[in-house]
């Protein structure tokens, strides 16, 4: 067979290590041949591609990024772009497709798959929101790196008796924010799934002054404040229709500073946090997908997402990759809010 590979929306670290992955299988042990798409479903698109197999992957196992580039480009979105899909896969004869990405990437995928293309999907988001799996590669390492950020902040921040904001990726779900709040062990932790009072963080930040430490608040990037206690930060679109946020830190920032009267700084860690080396977790996670996704197009079983469950890599049907969006439950959020501030 001639298998086609992707990588779809914003990059994570283990993208490289699924790709070597699917590569280094598919070659050595079924014989079949590959053709890497570049950036996403633009490379189908437009018929762009480059040379993908054993002598490409070396040596990728470790490296952030993807080595097929990534783009948000969606085929449903461009008159004529499934069509054109479907042309340039007859031409360079691909047989199959291996989509890499997150809900936008996968959910191209589904519909390529109800059309008839032969794809199968590999989750990939740091935000870990996808439904059907527990988890997701990239999302280890974000958190390792927002721990080690907030490890330093805690010992500037208590040098200088200031607080320290930090703001972490999630715009619709706060497992960032919560696994590097807890394992950095910030005072409080703020998502996107439950609105804040800023007087109520004040008085956590204060009480932590009393105790003789600094406190570290982390703030996830979509979390919002009580109604009417702000107005929604900066959520214009980019010029590429992207929403923009962030800015949510700074704001919390000034007001704790002048709700508390202690000096309060910020730290963005933006996209330090998708960048660089996977953790050891992460590229064993992202390798077992890539096993199982070559095995299943090995096998013509199509139509299908590699998913974690326990210990497990199973298949489910891709569109249920998709279908619900998992955010952080009350219980867990509950678990830790009870010792904020202390
Ligand atoms: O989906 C992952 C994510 O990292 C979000 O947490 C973040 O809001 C977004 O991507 C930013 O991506 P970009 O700057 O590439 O649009």
């Amino acid at each position: 067979m001639r298998i086609g590979v992707l990588t779809g929306g914003g990059d994570c670290p283990g993208l490289n290590a699924v790709i070597r992955a699917v590569v280094r299988k598919g070659v050595d042990t079924y014989g079949h041949e590959f053709v890497g798409f570049r950036d996403g479903w633009r490379g189908p698109l437009e018929g762009n591609t480059m040379t993908l197999g054993i002598k490409e992957v070396r040596g990728i196992l470790p490296r952030g990024g993807t080595i097929l580039g990534s783009s948000r480009t969606n085929p449903f979105k461009i008159e004529g772009g499934v069509e054109k899909i479907k042309n340039n896969l007859t031409e360079l004869g691909v047989d199959a497709l291996v989509a890499i990405g997150g809900e936008d990437t996968l959910g191209v995928a589904t519909k390529l798959d109800e059309l008839g293309v032969k794809v199968v999907g590999v989750p990939k988001t740091i935000d870990n929101d996808l439904g059907a799996t527990d988890y997701t590669f990239g999302f280890d390492t974000a958190v390792n790196i927002a721990m080690e950020a907030i490890d330093r902040l805690h010992t500037t921040a208590e040098s200088h008796h200031r607080t320290l904001v930090v703001e972490v990726m999630g715009r619709h779900a706060g497992w960032i924010a919560l696994h590097a709040g807890i394992a950095g062990g910030a005072n409080v932790i703020l998502l996107p799934e439950k609105q804040f009072d800023v007087e109520q963080v004040a008085a956590y930040v204060e009480k932590r002054f009393q105790h003789q430490y600094a406190p570290i608040v982390v703030v996830a990037e979509g979390a919002q404040p009580l109604d009417g206690q702000m107005v929604l930060h900066n959520q214009e679109l980019d010029a590429f229709g992207h929403v923009r946020l962030g800015g949510i830190g700074q704001w919390l920032a000034e007001q704790l500073e002048a709700k508390t009267g202690k000096e309060a700084r910020t730290v963005v860690l933006g996209h330090i946090q998708r960048g660089g080396t996977p953790t050891a977790a992460d590229r064993v996670l992202a390798t077992r997908f890539g096993l199982q996704a070559i095995d299943a197009i090995h096998e013509g079983d199509f139509g299908k997402m590699m998913a974690l469950r326990g210990t497990d890599i199973v298949r489910v049907p891709l569109i249920e990759g998709t279908r619900e969006l998992k955010t952080v439950p009350v219980e867990r959020y509950t678990e830790v809010e009870t010792f904020f501030g202390s």
